[in-house]
């Protein structure tokens, strides 16, 4: 349902997305891998455009190319993107930071009114969804971690995506907290038939959750397939920098992956 031909993003003069081809499907759940700087979270931003790709296309089932302001906006309105940080407003409550996930689609007029009944049913409903109903007049500030994540898909939720974005949403959690977040991530992927893409630090988070495991590496696709295809030496290639991997400096390979690789290696 969302296909990227030959998309390309260079910051001045640094290529941080090579010309990239792949397609993603409805109710897949696709990871992103790589080690830091690899270009995970442009290529993720590209896809929706929060990025404006240097080159390429994005082409949607029902929209067409987004080529155009109003095709964009489109994309925007149909695409959930799950932050890292959540970027909720800590002041506000949990249900008016859902609200918010409604505001980039609703005409200005209309934003200017207060929410309608069924916006707030709808909000609530979201809230719901990810367990947090109790907690829908609690500040966003006064969650834990966990619980302000689901407040930032639930917020993803209230546009009624049919794609979801997520540029490491569990990073800043504990082991048992992301493997909640993930398990809630695909089974509204499921329940909704909504194309997501998430991109992790953690390979054994790709391993338990992936439907498909997508790598990049210095902002090139390496590596495109299921999980159990990720052996020991894809994961090698994936996260060693270029060349003689004995000769690397390890300061090249991100804090994360080495320990990985060295827990593999023990
Ligand atoms: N706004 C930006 N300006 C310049 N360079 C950037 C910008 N954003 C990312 N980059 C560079 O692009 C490359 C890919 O970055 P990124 O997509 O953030 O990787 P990842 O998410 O895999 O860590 C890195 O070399 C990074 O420094
Ligand atoms: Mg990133």
């Amino acid at each position: 349902m969302l296909t990227i031909q030959g998309l390309t993003k260079i910051y001045q003069a640094h290529t941080a997305l090579y010309p990239t081809d792949l397609t993603f499907e409805a109710s897949r759940f696709s990871v992103l891998l790589g080690p830091s700087g690899a270009g995970k979270s442009t290529l993720l931003r590209c896809l929706n455009q929060l990025t404006v790709p240097t080159g390429g296309t994005v082409e949607i089932e029902g929209i067409g190319s987004i080529d155009t302001a109003s095709k964009r906006h489109a994309l925007r309105c149909m695409t959930g993107f799950v932050f890292q940080q959540h970027q909720l407003i800590f002041r506000q409550t949990a249900l008016a930071n859902v609200l918010n996930g409604r505001l980039g689609c609703t005409p200005l007029w209309r934003s200017l009114l207060p929410w309608s009944r069924k916006d707030v049913t709808d909000a609530l409903g979201c809230l719901e969804r990810v367990g947090l109903l109790d907690f829908a007049l609690t500040r966003a500030g006064r969650l834990s971690g966990g619980q302000q994540q689901r407040v930032g898909i639930a917020r993803a939720l209230a546009q009624k995506p049919r794609i979801i974005l997520a540029d490491e949403p569990v990073a800043s959690l504990d082991p048992a907290k992301s493997e909640e977040i993930l398990e809630l991530l695909l089974k509204i992927c499921r329940e909704d038939g909504i194309c997501t893409v998430v991109s992790l630090h953690q390979v054994d988070l790709a391993r338990k959750f992936a439907d498909r495991v997508i790598a990049l590496k210095d902002g090139r696709v390496v590596f495109d397939a299921p999980p159990n295809e990720l052996s020991e030496s894809a994961l090698k290639e994936i996260y060693t920098s270029g060349g003689d991997v004995s000769s690397q400096p390890e300061e090249e390979t991100g804090e994360n992956e080495l320990a990985v690789l060295e827990a593999k290696a023990a």
